[in-house]
């Protein structure tokens, strides 16, 4: 049993394999949180509970001569608001009477098999057996006010979700301005905050600094879950490193505006608060009404940085990606944006996959600019319907030529976007998110359309399912070019605005839902402008994500760095493009290109009818490695063995079977120096007693020697050489 409550106490216990989770309801019935941290079995933890006389920290009216008892100083699973905890709160809660406060008191807790769903909402998943559901009701008496808080805890996994349903129990109209899903108070210890911020091109970038005494705010009001600060954040002690040291993660499986807030306290308290963005946020919730928190997906790692990685990356592999695809190899794709932009016609678009084929590639994706009246950016979105004119062909044409070559064809879709002068915009100008008597802010001259309203979702399943229905489409590349401004559903009362930005999300998960289900052996990549929106939310759709619209080899190394810290390998879009590169204009060799982009999903983006017979000789030999590295890719282990970040010679990092049968080091030099120092890497995460053959020497040697006194690379220079070292089992 993952669950215990113990029959006396009422202690209850959350286990999973190396570590445990504790709560408890005292005689007020506030809901203490206790521990989280290594295993501890079912220890009861009170006693590590500080409590004191704390000035200014108010005492609950019913205890007002308890003044070592306040809300604002006690740990609690999650919080209520205006009665007495002046910390970050989860709720903010107008009630009938027009009061905001909310005093949440146990009402009940059970185990229930298997794992729980939200409505609407993506979560985890259980594949039989691998998660036990824990539901505590908490009740505010006065206003009926009812939270049930879900914990599902994956034993096997060191995962433990969490989500909230917030249900008005009450007869009058409530609303809600804040509904986090989760708190995690920490009661000691001292933390540092690791968290993912950017850019568009320059997403994820790992960040790590002492959390001081306040509020930090991690979070996007854009709509999206952004380029600029991922969903996900890790808490790591001060020492902490990639292999050893506490630390644990938060991330939001959610797709939109987010907020996770961390506080340290007047007592050195760490308190972690995290769901749905609340700057606009307010639901109205009428009598009987429930609403879901989105799900936050917890781990807690003893053994470092990397090892907390590998827990995210294997939990979102089997148990947040859906897809038939996500243990398949990945066809190699061939994607014409780069190559031409919105310049092209059908016949351009079959030489280049004829070119593409003729090496070895399997898939020829066709990007934006295919419909409508699309020759740039600033006009086209909405009308759906081929131009057959640009292509100078039927779509089914094109995709009949393609697939005569031996390739698959996918096609590149933007479904949530409107342009002004299209058809769609004529005949349903309602249907963007425009404030009246506002000219709505543009974005790449694009509206965004209202999501939350079911007749824009059913307009776009039919549209959509028809153009998979008619075609033969092996893969999908759903992007999403803007951030949401002038929020404003024309099908929502003035009261309820402060909803459209969540429905938006709803109506996108309604949607994916669909044709996900429908078409479930078709490739879905998920995009936005690159990885503006790349989540555990948007996994559970789209088993790849286009990692970013940086395509510099030496760029990605940085952001693919960052994005492993919480995401599978297996789901980092990555393409080998031209040189000079399109966004910084480096030049890094074909084989550097190649080396960072088989860290990721692998394909190009260029035309290869370009390249020279050397360089296409070199792609045909990429591909063949490709297909060796991709059972790694998809299965295996990943280490980081550099700090991208800091690390200015070189960036390093292994992947390893699952069996540790195989490894291969991949090495990519920075900055190329004079009379340099060695390049020296301890390998990890094989068999100390296995017999590895090292591929660029011939050398065999133990697993032990390999992680204790490492390897030691011949010296590299020109610019930014890569160098892949495979490391075999011989014994
Ligand atoms: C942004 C994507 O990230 C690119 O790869 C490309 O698909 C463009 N949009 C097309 O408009």
């Amino acid at each position: 049993m993952s669950i215990h409550i113990a029959q006396q106490t009422g202690v209850i216990t959350l286990h999973t394999a190396r570590t445990s989770y504790q709560m408890w309801a005292d005689e007020q019935g506030v809901l203490h949180h206790l521990y989280y941290g290594p295993s501890v079995g079912n220890a009861d933890l009170r006693d590590t509970e500080f409590r004191s006389d704390c000035g200014f920290s108010p005492n609950p009216g019913e205890l007002h001569l308890q003044r070592d008892y306040s809300l604002d100083t006690l740990c609690q699973e999650y919080t209520g608001c205006g009665v007495g905890d002046f910390r970050v709160s989860c709720l903010n809660v107008q009630n009938p009477d027009g009061s905001i406060a909310a005093d949440l008191r146990f009402a009940g807790a059970e185990v229930l098999p298997g794992k729980y769903a939200l409505p609407g909402l993506p979560a985890a998943f259980d594949n039989g057996g691998e998660c036990e559901t824990l539901r505590v009701t908490l009740r505010d008496d006065v206003t009926g006010l009812t939270v049930t808080l879900l914990y599902g805890v994956y034993e096997q996994a060191d995962v433990i979700t969490r989500a909230a349903l917030l249900q008005n129990g009450g007869s009058g109209v409530i609303r809600l301005r804040k509904a986090a899903s989760a708190c995690l108070d920490l009661p000691f210890g001292e933390w540092e905050l690791l968290h993912f911020h950017g850019r568009h091109c320059m997403e994820r970038q790992p960040e790590r600094a002492p959390l001081p005494h306040g509020v930090q705010v991690i979070g996007s009001g854009r709509g999206a879950s952004s380029h600029h600060h991922n969903p996900f954040v890790i808490l790591a002690e001060p020492h902490a490193t990639e292999t050893a040291g506490e630390c644990l993660g938060a991330m939001l499986v959610y797709s939109g505006s987010f907020r996770i807030e961390m506080e340290v306290s007047q007592l050195h308290s760490t308190r972690l608060v995290a769901g749905l963005g609340d700057g606009t946020f307010c639901w109205t919730l009428a009598p009987g009404e429930t609403f879901a928190a989105p799900e936050v997906l917890f781990s807690y790692s003893s053994d470092g940085l990397g090892e907390l990685s590998r827990q995210y990356q294997r939990f979102l592999r089997d148990n947040i990606i859906r897809s038939t695809w996500k243990a398949r190899p990945r066809p190699i794709l061939i994607n014409n944006w780069e190559a031409t932009y919105m310049n092209f016609d059908g016949e351009t678009i079959y030489r280049i996959a004829r070119q593409a084929r003729e090496l070895g590639v399997e898939l020829m994706v066709l990007d934006d600019g295919w419909f409508g009246r699309r020759d740039n950016d600033t006009s086209g979105l909405g009308d759906w319907q081929v131009n057959e004119k640009k292509l100078g062909c039927t779509l089914a044409e094109l995709i009949e030529r393609i697939r005569g070559l031996g390739m698959d064809f996918g096609l590149w879709v933007e479904p949530e976007m409107v342009c002004p002068g299209t058809a769609l915009y004529a005949a349903h100008p309602d249907w963007a998110l425009s404030i009246p008597g506002r000219t709505p802010a543009m974005g790449r001259s694009q509206l965004v359309l209202d999501m939350g309203r079911p007749e824009v979702v059913d307009y776009l399943y039919e549209t959509l399912s028809a153009l998979l229905r008619e075609n033969h489409i092996s893969y999908v590349k759903w992007d999403m070019n803007r951030n949401m401004t002038d929020v404003f559903s024309r099908a929502l009362p003035a009261d309820r605005q402060g909803e459209a930005a969540h429905r938006y999300m709803l109506g996108v998960y309604a949607l994916l839902e669909r044709l996900t289900a429908e078409f479930p052996d078709i490739l879905w990549e998920g995009c936005s402008g690159g990885g503006g929106r790349f989540d555990a939310g948007m996994l559970h759709y789209f088993p790849q994500i286009w990692c970013s619209d940086d395509t510099d080899a030496i760029q990605r190394l940085k952001i693919q760095y960052g994005t492993s810290f919480g995401y599978p390998i297996s789901a980092v879009g990555s393409h080998v493009s031209a040189a000079p590169n399109h966004q910084t204009g480096r030049t890094a060799p074909l084989n550097t290109r190649a080396v960072v982009a088989m860290a990721g999903t692998f394909g190009y983006e260029l035309d290869l009818q370009l390249l020279s017979e050397a360089e296409k000789q070199d792609i045909r030999r990429q591909i063949a490695v490709c297909k060796q590295v991709q059972p790694l890719v998809l299965q295996g282990r990943y280490d980081r063995l550099t700090d991208a970040m800091t690390d200015t010679y070189f960036t390093a990092w292994q992947l390893t079977a699952p069996d540790a049968a195989a490894a291969l080091v991949s090495v990519v030099v920075v900055d190329p120096k004079p009379n340099p120092w060695p390049i020296h890497l301890r390998c990890r995460g094989l068999a100390p007693d296995g017999l590895y053959k090292n591929s660029l020497t011939g050398h065999v040697t133990t697993g032990s020697a390999l992680m204790a006194a490492g390897l030691t690379l011949p010296m590299q220079t020109g610019d930014y050489p890569a160098t892949q070292i495979w490391l075999e089992r011989v014994d």
